[in-house]
């Protein structure tokens, strides 16, 4: 048999996928895959009940069903501070996931370099493969998760770099942008004539008294940003798979159409359901907020009275644990091997941190708090047994 193409030759299995089937294995809480277990909100169920005897069972245009569009850019420009075009500037993907995929295969040809922060969000590194584009890694330097300016104009300079990927909030490390960090990203962008990719997934889950500041919204960069989004967080239904890119129009009719090869288009019911919670009042994001704002309290103070070192997310629903103690005391070689043992004793699941790092760190793991208090509870629980078991 030929060998299989040499561009996926390189993927690798999912860490957090595979800290999940070893959850399963020792029935540990599963505090590794980032997706709540408690239900979306109601009125959208109840309009999918209704849809599924509606005709909305054949393909919706491929870039967006039209009043999902409609009801995405009113709901957008609302909270962008921003005006977008429904028709012009929107393309409805099969999640965030898809988005990104899309935006940046527009953006690159094979050998173009994309700027990425390190810790990364895992999907980043294959979009640029099948893309046939090559990472630059920026550290993003912990506990405080700051960069290096110079750092970063060093990466941006390169001849071959098209595009800077953008996860604000960071997906693991809560890190949500400064006005001044996004000025200089966007000056740094615009002196470089680069494409920002921005990765917004997380924009409701800002807590206090951080705030979300949207590339495109800043002077010059609204031309050269590509949003990509997702229902997936903000509505609690991450199996739904909806995602969207904003984006100028020029570059919009292009992710069409690559989005129309790569998917044809989302689930049509489940947009046309979807449109009930994108009409939703700010009152649903506040609350969203206080519901996260809640769990990160729990599990914060959770941490401190078991004496665990960590971050405090600024946004987004992650917390990286500092494990140097335990890697120490167990001898473990790894923080993958770490992650399993306290799977295996202590009964609850993390994220080993060196997934998310370009740089050789392996002193975190990643926990999630999308969980009902219980769960977050029993995990707190279980912890606080940790310098017993390991
Ligand atoms: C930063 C980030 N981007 C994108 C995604 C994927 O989102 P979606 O479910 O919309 O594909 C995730 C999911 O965990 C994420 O954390």
């Amino acid at each position: 048999m030929k060998p299989l193409s040499n561009r996926t030759s390189t993927f690798t299995d999912s860490v957090i996928r595979r800290m999940t089937r070893v959850c399963m294995k020792y029935n540990a809480v599963n505090l590794s895959q980032g997706f709540p277990d408690f239900e979306p909100p109601r009125p959208i169920l109840q309009r999918l009940a209704e849809v599924a005897n509606e005709d909305f069972h054949q393909y919706s245009i491929t870039w967006g069903a039209q009043n999902f569009r409609e009801a995405l850019a009113k709901k957008q420009s609302r909270q962008m501070g921003i005006d977008i075009n429904p028709n012009r500037e929107i393309v409805t993907t099969c999640g965030g996931t898809e988005a990104m995929m899309a935006a940046v295969m527009t953006v690159c040809n094979p050998g173009d370099k994309v700027v990425i922060f390190s810790p990364w969000y895992e999907n980043y590194g294959a979009d640029c493969i099948l893309s046939g584009a090559e990472p630059v890694y920026v550290p993003l330097i912990p506990p405080a998760y700051n960069f290096d300016a110079n750092v970063l104009e060093d990466a941006m300079k390169q001849p071959s770099v098209k595009a800077l990927i953008l996860c604000n909030p960071s997906n693991p490390c809560g890190k949500v942008f400064t006005i001044e960090e996004m000025t200089i990203i966007a000056n740094l962008a615009k002196k470089y004539d680069l494409y920002v990719i921005t990765d917004e997934v997380y924009e409701h889950i800002i807590y206090k008294p951080h705030t979300m500041v949207y590339m495109a919204s800043l002077p010059g960069m609204r031309e050269r940003t590509i949003v990509c989004g997702s229902l997936s967080k903000t509505y609690s239904l991450t199996g739904w798979r909806l995602g969207y890119t904003i984006a100028p129009p020029e570059i919009t009719e292009r992710i069409k159409k690559v989005h129309d090869f790569l998917t044809v288009g989302a689930a049509a019911p489940l947009q046309e359901a979807m449109v009930t919670g994108l009409n939703f009042t700010q009152e649903y994001y506040d609350d969203l907020l206080a519901k996260y704002s809640h769990k990160r309290q729990l599990m914060c103070e959770g941490l401190d009275a078991i004496g665990l070192e960590h971050n405090i997310p600024q946004g987004a629903y992650y917390i990286m644990i500092n494990i140097k103690e335990f890697m120490r005391n167990t001898g473990c070689a790894t923080d993958l091997e770490l992650a399993e043992l306290m799977c295996e004793k202590v009964g609850v699941g993390t994220v080993p941190g060196s997934s998310f790092f370009h740089e050789p760190v392996n002193d975190y793991v990643r926990i999630h708090f999308a969980k009902k208090d219980e769960t977050l509870n029993e995990a707190l629980n279980r912890l606080a047994t940790i310098r017993e078991k390991l």
